[in-house]
């Protein structure tokens, strides 16, 4: 019998990044990371199965197909098949959408992958929807579509990787931080500052793989485990200060590692500099909690709380905006979970 299921999962952005894997598996994070979750910027998947005895895809974008789609999803099926009797007994159409644009360099896989990663926990029917287990399930899938999608699952700041004080924490799967998130560090808001909506010159695969034989690697490991065990005694504490210094400190050390990978790369471009430059001037004229991260490419997020909204959207209208190409930038809550849709 045919089944079908839609679920809607968040893209996230990580305070204490992922930047290079461990051997030995698929997607093993060589140090822990934690993100939140972006509520306004999500893919919403429609995932159709027919039982079969090949799994067979088809793979549309908005409802239109998307052969060339198609091989990066059928591997991801294929790394899950092992785990899922499920995903081998059956053969799947696949309808995704994004709700932010296309080629603003958003990457698109954590929500997207989180996404097909709900709807087959959802259909195999193994874990109470909701439970637990069911989001632990769903991570664990979509860690095998891209590692950083399986911290994509959960509304709490999640933690993906394996560290002392994060109790059950894991490479496998992230986990949602149960701990009490001081007030003056919830209901934070990113603001995506587009800089660059082009293809990224190096891709985060490859940017991982760089780190096999990087001088700073280990050093750089280390680091990131300290930084997760400071950023959750900031976040409880409310130590607001020391954890925007932690959370930039993150980003100029993701970008530092590319800048001295061999061979070398740079993703930031100058518009991505003068932001920062710009937001640093701001905090120090306004001493408002605001802070900038990166991902792998060259857009700013910008993150503050949402009680300064008002006084943010006005900095980045007059300062940020021109840095932006066609004056872009998408903002999102933070701390949002999947919704299961139909
Ligand atoms: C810089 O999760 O995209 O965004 O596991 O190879 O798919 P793969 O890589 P990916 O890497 C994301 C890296 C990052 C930091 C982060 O999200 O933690």
């Amino acid at each position: 019998m045919q089944k079908v299921v839609k679920y809607r999962c968040p893209s996230n952005i990580a305070l204490v990044k992922y930047w290079g894997k461990k051997d030995g598996g698929v997607q093993l994070p060589a140090n822990a990371s934690i993100s939140w979750s972006l509520s306004d910027l999500f893919a919403e998947t429609t995932m159709i199965a027919t039982p079969s005895n090949q799994t067979q895809l088809v793979f549309k974008y908005d409802g239109n197909p998307k052969p060339s789609f198609e091989p990066k999803i059928l591997d991801f099926l294929t790394r899950i098949a092992p785990f899922s009797d499920f995903v081998n007994q059956h053969s799947f159409e696949i309808d995704t959408i994004n709700n932010f644009p296309h080629g603003t360099g958003i990457a698109s896989s954590a929500a997207g992958f989180g996404a097909l990663a709900l709807c087959i926990a959802d259909l195999e029917g193994q874990f109470e929807i909701g439970s637990n287990e069911f989001y632990q399930r769903a991570s664990f899938f979509a860690r095998l579509g891209s590692g950083s999608a399986c911290r994509s699952v959960y509304a709490a700041p999640a933690v993906w990787g394996e560290h002392t004080d994060v109790q059950d924490s894991s490479d496998l799967f992230a986990v949602p931080f149960e701990g009490h998130i001081h007030e003056s560090l919830q209901n934070w808001k990113d603001c995506v500052l587009i800089v660059d909506d082009g293809e990224k010159k190096v891709s985060s695969t490859a940017g991982h793989s760089l780190l096999k034989n990087h001088p700073y690697a280990e050093a750089r490991f280390k680091q990131a485990q300290k930084n997760i065990g400071n950023i959750l005694q900031f976040m409880q504490q409310g130590n607001v200060s020391d954890f925007i210094a932690l959370v930039e400190s993150e980003a100029l050390q993701l970008h530092s590692m590319m800048m001295s990978s061999i061979p070398y790369f740079t993703l930031i471009r100058p518009g991505t500099l003068a932001i920062m430059e710009e937001i640093w001037t701001f905090r120090e004229e306004t001493n408002l909690p605001i802070a900038f991260t990166l991902d792998a490419g060259a857009n700013v997020h910008l993150l503050y709380s949402s009680e300064i909204e008002e006084q943010v959207i006005n900095f980045i209208h007059t300062k940020l905006l021109v840095n932006c190409k066609k004056g872009l930038y998408l903002c999102s809550s933070t701390g949002g979970k999947p919704l299961k849709l139909s």
